[in-house]
């Protein structure tokens, strides 16, 4: 890697076809959105497309598109891989991680009895709550739930310690909350599950996007992420151990290949999600310090670096955020907002005002092009730790690579502006 030079926002911009979109008064678009899915670089709807082009056959034939398909696939394949730092063939493709937990947890059944436990924290998004919830109804297995201290929006991890025991065979967590941004202590959590002889599974959908996930340093049984929230595809990520994969892999046709990726793949979004890796691999090329790669080479460090000046920017912006809604009367952030430990949250911050209910902010803020999301975003339980079901949740504002100080002021003006009207 040569030597960084400073994050150029602009310059990131300039990949990304869909951030020039204006409302029809010309006034742009401000993609405050993204933890629901972010936009893609040109190079992945390139992808994308050249699929269809050049690739398009199914696997296993001795053609020349088919030959062209299996290398896409086996490219994807070793892009996950590189983004995940995890070893050759422990990563598989599948529809979308919710999908790939459901049928994660089904095959796990095999290695557990009635009785059994599952510990699941109340942090995060349903889909890491309800898989393991019905596979405990459906086999006789009893669910535990981590609680979440509201002060702070983090998870209670006396009462998490308190759960695990001899009975415990899965840790299911999320590594960072889709609802207001805290990130979770997982390699602290995986270690604890082991030391009860428990599985580990982690849910870094809303992390992959902003800090380098390494399953190694982890030392995770089994992960997952979905590329469409790391500037790529609709498309799942399962990350296991290999021997795990093999021990449980069961719900397959015969004469497939292979026990977890299922039926005939959208090899299309296979291959533009190497270009969306390709994405963070560049950014660490043209902004990261070759330092931030180590202990990793290659598009490994690439990718470790780029995440890590991603992580850096996103602060700054997300600390600016903050600190503006704060000065606004009426509003309360969630989650963790003192500077001095930023780094235990990613740039995810929702927040409530007095003045207006979350989804009247934002359909006040939609109108005027700064797009954000308003209720629990099926982090269900989170919002009803902090008691806001009943009043419509949250407004959450996800800051991401691509996202700049000025979205951020116009959207602090706009609430500015809604305050005073009311
Ligand atoms: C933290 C988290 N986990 C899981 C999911 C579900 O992912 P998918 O849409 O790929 O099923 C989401 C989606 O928003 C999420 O934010």
């Amino acid at each position: 890697m040569s030597p960084r030079r400073p994050y150029d926002v602009a310059a990131i911009r300039a990949l990304f076809p869909a951030l020039a979109r204006t409302l029809p008064d010309g006034r742009p678009l401000a993609f405050l959105d993204g933890p629901a899915g972010t936009q893609v670089p040109q190079a992945v709807i390139d992808a994308y497309r050249d699929f269809f082009v050049q690739a398009n056959a199914n696997s296993g034939g001795d053609f020349p598109t088919s030959r062209a398909q299996a290398a896409v696939e086996d490219a994807a394949h070793r892009a996950a891989e590189d983004l995940l730092n995890a070893p050759k063939e422990t990563v598989k493709f599948g529809a979308n991680m919710t999908t790939l937990n459901f049928q994660l947890s089904r095959s796990l059944a095999r290695s557990m009895k009635p009785g059994d436990e599952v510990v699941v924290t109340l942090l995060d998004h349903d889909a890491n709550y309800n898989p393991w919830r019905l596979l405990a109804e459906d086999h006789g297995f009893l669910l535990r739930e981590a609680r979440v201290r509201a002060e702070d929006g983090t998870v209670d991890m006396d009462h998490l310690r308190s759960l695990l025991g001899p009975r415990t065979k899965i840790v299911a967590t999320g590594m960072s909350s889709n609802a207001i941004g805290t990130i979770n202590p997982s390699a602290e959590i995986v270690a604890a599950a082991h030391e009860v002889g428990a599985l580990s599974v982690l849910d870094a959908v809303c992390s992959a996007p902003h800090y380098p996930i390494d399953v190694q340093a982890l030392n995770a049984d089994f992960l997952l992420c979905s590329p469409y929230k790391f500037y790529g595809p609709h498309a799942g990520l399962l990350y296991g151990r290999l021997e795990l994969l093999e021990r449980y892999g069961r719900y397959k046709v015969r004469p497939a290949h292979d026990q977890w990726e299922t039926g005939t793949a959208s090899y299309e979004s296979q291959a533009a999600t190497t270009a969306a890796i390709d994405y963070l691999a560049w950014v660490g090329r043209e902004f990261g310090d070759p330092a931030d790669a180590a202990p990793l080479s290659g598009r490994r460090g690439e990718i470790r670096a780029g995440l890590k000046a991603i992580t850096a920017y996103e602060r700054t912006i997300a600390r600016r955020l903050i600190d503006g809604l704060q000065a606004i009367p009426g509003v309360k952030v969630w989650g963790i907002t003192a500077p001095e430990r930023a780094a235990e949250r990613t740039s995810i911050v929702s927040f409530n005002a007095a003045f207006a209910t979350p989804d009247t902010i934002a359909a006040h803020l939609g109108a005027e092009g700064i797009q954000v999301w308003s209720g629990d975003f099926y982090a269900v339980n989170a919002i009803e730790s902090l008691n806001l079901t009943a009043s419509g949740g949250v407004v959450r504002v996800g800051l991401m690579s691509y996202n700049t100080a000025e979205e951020v002021d116009r959207l602090l003006a706009s609430l500015t502006t809604l305050a005073t009207s009311r």
